[in-house]
């Protein structure tokens, strides 16, 4: 994106140039007003916690100052669940990867109000993100957390769960490090578990059948609490790098 981040987005390259973005993409920007809340996360937060892909790929000691355990979050919506890891961690260093702008601008705002040092955000594509910035084998963990689920047909090839992209979370992964993964949505979830059984490199951390009861470190969201109240099912999968 563009050095302002209350900028438009355009259908560009995030490169900056005038290519055509590259391939199907796993979500759609939608306009929404910003909260003075999330306008202040954007414009006075950012330029100390943001980063851009126009900026290469990380150094993360030199970024965050020390070396630690890394986390990335793909998709962290508006960052309920991601700022309450960052606070109750801050042993680790987080990195969120969202673009949805009041989001970006929400987790940047309540970064700033609880001075939380240990999180550095991306408003991009994950998968620009991941390719072209995360060094390979550097991360300890990877988190999607419902991801939107495309469920009509016609829609699939826009999940972002694909061979293609569980290869490229693995060599970003140190092995033994871990992508973690939850959806409500079933056929997902199946689709998930597909998917990781065919990835070579990975093994499941179930300790039987595909799916993990949810680890503690993943905050319970109001989402997701109203959901268990209606019946709703949660399928967390978590798998380990091996090489
Ligand atoms: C269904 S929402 C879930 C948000 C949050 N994880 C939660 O549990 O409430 C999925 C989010 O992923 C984001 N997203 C989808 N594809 C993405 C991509 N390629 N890069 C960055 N964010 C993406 C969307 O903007 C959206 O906010």
């Amino acid at each position: 994106m563009s050095d302002n981040p209350l900028s438009v987005e355009s259908e560009t390259s995030s490169a900056g140039d005038s290519r055509p973005r590259r391939g199907i993409k796993s979500y759609v920007l939608r306009a929404g007003r910003m909260t003075v809340a999330q306008t202040r996360g954007l414009e006075e937060v950012w330029p100390r916690l943001g980063l851009s892909v126009v900026d290469g790929p990380l150094n993360l000691d030199a970024l965050f100052g020390r070396a630690a355990p890394r986390v990335v979050e793909i998709g962290f919506g508006m960052g309920a669940s991601l700022i309450e890891q960052v606070q109750a961690h801050p042993e680790t260093d987080f990195i969120g990867i969202e673009v949805h702008a009041p989001g970006v601008g929400k987790l940047l705002d309540e970064a700033d109000k609880r001075q939380l040092s240990n999180l550095r955000v991306y408003r991009e594509d994950a998968l620009e993100v991941l390719s072209r910035c995360i060094p390979e084998a550097s991360l300890d963990g990877l988190q999607l957390f419902f991801p939107d689920p495309w469920p009509k047909k016609k829609h699939h090839k826009r999940r972002i769960v694909q061979p293609t992209f569980v290869e490229l979370v693995r060599t970003r992964l140190k092995p033994g490090g871990t992508l973690h993964m939850a959806t409500d949505w079933q056929a997902y979830a199946e689709h998930m578990s597909e998917v990781m059984a065919a990835a070579p490199g990975y093994r499941n951390t179930a300790a039987e059948g595909d799916y993990v009861a949810r680890p503690a470190f993943r905050p319970l969201t109001k989402f997701e609490s109203r959901g268990a109240k209606l019946g709703h099912g949660v399928w967390d999968l978590l798998f380990a790098r091996t090489d």
